[in-house]
């Protein structure tokens, strides 16, 4: 099979890419966040391929993209509370977790009672969502367990060949995957930090239970002890930690600017230390990195509020063996 990459703001090639969600393939497609693997929710037989492809456990459920809060009511149950959330923050990085209907397929719930469903910002995610007139299930767009795609060559690299179309929406504004919110229990839990932050959500729903400690729910892979990782070995290491060694090959992901000496490579995020920016720019500089052949990346940790949350999350995963 031979993968096309296609302009995503090119009105033919998004209803090509509709087509193909129609007939059962499988499109990958730019998201705020990351680019996404779509297939259409309501045929379980596409919905198996993305799990081929990636590599992915059946037992992880997948998200459901819909055009609109009005879309996303067919597909799971939105309280009063879930609907307050919803109107604050779709379209947008923010996934929620509510009880389904039964219209969506086993397969893409891993059999869950409940449904993960979100409103993408990204102009094409919304047209291609809206032309094929399915519901949108899509993980991020890399084999399972690797540092997710932010940018069209991104997914070529890794899933050329595998898929029938790459949309290319240029680089992802956001850079991190969307927060996912479980409104099933009592008190709303924290499954994923990303896009949207938890002061954002407290701020709406007053107390967030914090439940994305790996390990307290191995069902739900985001959570995964080890995930977004690199190929070469990453530890997290603050300022003032020793140099490398006379000949290791290592490479440095920071924040801001510092004075370093011995490592090969250096990736600052921001040089005015915006958390924004970093977030944009922080899976694309991990690939890079990983792209070198070193023999390990040091990363510096990051404020743990706002958007560092999301980034420390991604790190610790990265750098679990
Ligand atoms: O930003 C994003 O969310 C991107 C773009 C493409 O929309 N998608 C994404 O999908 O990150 P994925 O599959 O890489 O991560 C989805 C996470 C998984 O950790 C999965 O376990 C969790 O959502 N999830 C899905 N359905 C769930 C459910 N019913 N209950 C709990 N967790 C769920
Ligand atoms: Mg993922």
């Amino acid at each position: 099979m031979i993968t096309r990459i296609a302009d995503a703001s090119d009105p033919d090639s998004v209803r090509e890419a509709a087509r193909i969600l129609r007939g059962g393939g499988l499109v990958a497609f730019p998201t705020e966040t990351v680019y996404g693997l779509g297939a259409d929710a309501l045929n379980p037989l596409a919905v198996a391929r993305i799990f081929e492809v990636k590599g992915r456990p059946r037992l992880d459920p997948l998200i459901v993209h819909v055009a609109d809060a009005e879309d996303a009511a067919r597909y799971g149950t939105f309280s009063e509370r879930a609907r307050a959330l919803t109107r604050r923050f779709w379209p947008g990085p923010l996934t929620l977790v509510v009880p389904k209907t039964p219209r969506v397929p086993d397969i893409v719930t891993a059999g869950l009672e409940t449904v993960a469903i979100r409103v993408p910002s990204h102009p094409a995610a919304r047209a291609l969502i809206r032309a094929a007139g399915r519901p949108v299930a899509a993980p991020s767009a890399n084999p399972f367990g690797y540092v997710s795609p932010t940018e069209a060559s991104h997914v070529a690299a890794q899933l050329g060949g595998r898929i029938d179309l790459i949309l290319d929406g240029g680089a992802s504004s956001v850079g991190v995957e969307s927060t996912i919110l479980s409104l099933a229990g009592p008190v709303p839990a924290l499954l994923r930090a990303g896009g949207i932050t938890l002061e954002d959500l407290s701020a709406v729903l007053g107390p967030v239970e914090i439940a994305t400690d790996p390990g307290a729910r191995p069902q739900a892979p985001g959570q995964l002890r080890r995930h977004y990782a690199t190929r070469t070995p990453l530890e997290i290491a603050e300022a003032g930690a020793p140099s490398p060694a006379a000949g290791e090959k290592a490479g440095l992901l920071s924040l801001r600017p510092e004075d370093v000496r011995g490592y090969v490579a250096v990736e600052v995020l921001s040089p005015t230390g915006d958390m924004r920016e970093a977030a944009a720019r922080f899976f694309g500089a991990l690939r890079r990195l990983d792209g070198m052949a070193l023999d390990r990346i040091v990363a510096r940790p990051f404020p743990e509020t706002g958007l560092g949350r999301a980034l420390m999350d991604r790190l610790r995963r990265a750098a679990a063996r």
